[in-house]
């Protein structure tokens, strides 16, 4: 066989081919977090369900935590474990770690920044996939229909780290705040666990921002290697500001 043919069949089998066994593990804090608990509701199960069926999606996340106490309170050994097993059994496991909402409670964003890169080297040196994720926006409004941001300096360290440690970053923050500001308090507060809880989310909001954060890492990884099934009209609503699941 002519060599190019034999190129050009490579080529061919190399985008038919399924993306290799893959898993999930999330980390963070109640805005990842599935929402059985009180003060909880975040983007993991809904980024989940955007899976094919049978990919291991483990979300650790748990409301309340920081970076720290994420550690002292047993989570990351939980998700260390997870990270473990999914390796040991040859999948790609990619870790998303996504903190900042209560860390900014407690510290300054340097405090929360050497946590983040004891976490990202801990995972590379058990063999898992870092994901950076800059935190969901909270969904307050200024009255000129601004996000009222207080989370920034948060993003910034985040990004930060994963220039420094050349880890892969999917800033959520900063699409998060484009598209509620472009949907307007109303739609975007359709998303929120109860009228007036402006930092979780309900099963439309989960929906909504797990699909996007799926978007993030499409534009970060190539599609033919992840396990993400496409779901066009919310992605493209997403991505063209306009509302979702309001009707
Ligand atoms: C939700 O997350 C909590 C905390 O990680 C966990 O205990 C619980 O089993 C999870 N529930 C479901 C239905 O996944
Ligand atoms: C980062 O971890 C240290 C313990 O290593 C802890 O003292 C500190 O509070 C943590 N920072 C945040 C913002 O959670
Ligand atoms: C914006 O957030 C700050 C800090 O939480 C708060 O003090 C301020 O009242 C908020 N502004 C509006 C318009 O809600
Ligand atoms: C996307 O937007 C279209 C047009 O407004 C709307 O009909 C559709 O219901 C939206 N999709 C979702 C998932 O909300």
């Amino acid at each position: 066989m002519h060599s190019s043919c034999l190129i050009s069949l490579a080529l061919t089998f190399g985008a038919l081919a399924a993306p290799g066994p893959t898993s999930f593990v999330l980390i963070g804090d109640s805005t990842t977090a599935n929402g059985t608990s009180l003060n909880s509701g975040g983007w993991g199960n809904g980024f989940c369900a955007s899976l094919s069926s049978g990919t291991p999606c483990i979300n650790t996340a748990r409301n309340g935590a920081s970076t720290g106490s994420f550690v002292a309170n047993g989570f990351w050994d939980a998700a260390i474990a997870a990270i473990k097993a999914e390796v040991g059994v040859g999948r790609r496991t990619l870790a998303t770690i996504q903190f900042g909402h209560n860390d900014q409670k407690i510290a300054g964003p340097e405090s929360m920044g050497k946590n983040l890169t004891s976490m990202v080297q801990q995972i590379r040196a058990l063999g898992g996939e870092p994901v950076l994720l800059t935190s969901l926006t909270r969904r307050s409004f200024n009255s000129d229909g601004t996000i009222n941001d207080t989370l920034q300096p948060w993003a910034t360290e985040t990004m930060t780290v994963a220039s420094q440690t050349q880890t892969r970053l999917l800033d959520l923050h900063k699409t998060s705040i484009k598209y509620c500001e472009a949907i307007g308090p109303p739609y975007c507060h359709v998303l929120n666990k109860s009228p007036d809880d402006n930092t979780h989310l309900n099963e439309k909001g989960s929906t909504v921002f797990g699909r996007m954060v799926a978007d993030l890492l499409v534009g970060s990884v190539p599609s033919t290697e992840l396990p993400i099934i496409t779901n066009a009209a919310l992605s493209y609503n997403i991505s063209h500001g306009i509302p979702s699941f309001y009707s």
